[in-house]
């Protein structure tokens, strides 16, 4: 049997993804070392893909553990979200970052070349493209970063890039993801943050659901058409089909493929929020205070290049995404730690 190693498949966009490629047929190994999600997501994949993924509690960073799943398993792919995420954090821990995000990946690759199996799709963002000139972002707009997690990003990206160029058996597709939220159509998976959330919308849940008092929204002075943050959110369920799509790809050509994922359609906070309350029926108090230092005014993708050449296109619209994010939430108050 042939298999699809999934590392981070126990987070919440790798637990998506484990589920629609489980159902594709695919057969799935998620190593996860836990360090930002919990062992209670997997019962739920099995009852909702009804089939088992295999799960190995591990990390990255673990030269000699990912060599005895290369022995033990003939994995022909991975699909590489396994890193730390939090911005804010990466500012005061860069080393942490750059050890977990790039020294991960890299001992992830040596173990990858060492078995033959040079197949990765790997989850960057659209923070590598710093404060982009102009919207929407195409895939070859200049990148920068500024700050340690972005900068791990950008890093790994390169470094897959080089990788590619020295040996031209390795297919490397980057994924570069716009704004991810919502949930399973279940409600039974979903983001589910370890402390006061970093990200507008599992903020806006949280003060929904009653957790939080009120959100604070980061500035209303941007040039946008209501003067806060523009952003192209992007249902899960959509990245995760994305990542599909690029598994398959993996089989047809060899190089290095660069795509956006995103809906090419920017929202407002204040857009979110009264969509939100509009399809909830939930009301979120919030404030206005200053801007978030490091936020730029408008991020939202050109998204054509993967309709193309990935076949895929993002088919959720935001009232979907938000009604998807709340049944998640109110399921789940307090998100997996319920049922732990
Ligand atoms: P997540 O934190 O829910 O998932 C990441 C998973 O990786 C977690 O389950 C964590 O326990 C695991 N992990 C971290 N370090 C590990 C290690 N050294 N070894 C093994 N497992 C490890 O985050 P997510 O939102 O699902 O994001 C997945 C990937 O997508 C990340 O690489 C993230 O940087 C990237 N990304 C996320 C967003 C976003 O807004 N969610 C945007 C752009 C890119
Ligand atoms: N915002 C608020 N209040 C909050 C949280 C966010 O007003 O409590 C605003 C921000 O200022 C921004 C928008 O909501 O205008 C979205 O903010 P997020 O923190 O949800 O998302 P970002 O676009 O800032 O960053 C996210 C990820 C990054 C990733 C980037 C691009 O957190 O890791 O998308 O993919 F790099």
């Amino acid at each position: 049997m042939k298999y699809t190693l999934v590392t981070g498949g126990t987070g919440f966009i790798g637990s998506h993804t484990v589920i629609q490629l489980l159902a594709q047929e695919r057969a799935v190994i998620i190593l996860d070392n836990l360090s930002n999600s919990s062992r209670a997501v997997l019962p739920r994949i099995s009852s909702l893909s009804k089939k088992e993924p295999l799960f190995v509690e591990g990390d990255i960073r673990d030269k000699a553990l990912l060599e005895s799943l290369f022995e033990q398993y003939e994995i022909e792919s991975v699909v590489h979200f396994a890193g730390l995420k939090a911005v804010g954090e990466s500012t005061e821990k860069p080393l942490m970052y750059y050890e977990n995000n790039v020294w991960g990946t890299i001992n992830l690759c040596q173990v990858m070349a060492r078995f033959g199996c040079k197949s990765i799709v790997f989850s960057s963002s659209a923070t590598v493209y710093g404060d982009p000139a102009s919207v929407p972002i195409k895939e070859d707009f200049p990148t920068s970063t500024t700050n340690p997690y972005g900068a791990s990003k950008l890093m790994v990206e390169n470094i897959l890039q080089d990788l590619q160029a020295s040996d031209p058996k390795w297919k490397v597709i980057l994924l570069r993801y716009f704004n991810p939220i919502g949930a399973h159509k279940s409600g039974q998976i979903g983001e589910d943050p370890a402390d006061i959330p970093n990200n507008l919308l599992p903020y806006v849940t949280q003060v929904a659901v009653g957790k939080l008092a009120q959100l604070s929204v980061f500035g209303d002075d941007y040039p946008t058409h209501d003067g806060t943050g523009v952003r192209d959110y992007i249902h899960v369920e959509d990245l995760a089909a994305a990542h599909v799509c690029a598994v398959d790809k993996l089989t047809e050509f060899s190089g290095t493929k660069i795509f956006n994922l995103g809906t090419g359609t920017g929202y407002s906070v204040l857009d979110i929020v009264k969509t939100f309350e509009q399809v909830t029926g939930e009301k979120v108090p919030y404030s206005i205070t200053p801007r978030r230092p490091g936020d730029i005014a408008e991020c939202f993708a050109d998204a054509s290049l993967a309709r193309t050449e990935l076949g895929w296109h993002a088919t959720r619209g935001l009232e979907e995404m938000l009604e998807d994010a709340w049944r998640w939430q109110s399921q789940n108050p307090n998100g997996y730690a319920d049922s732990e």
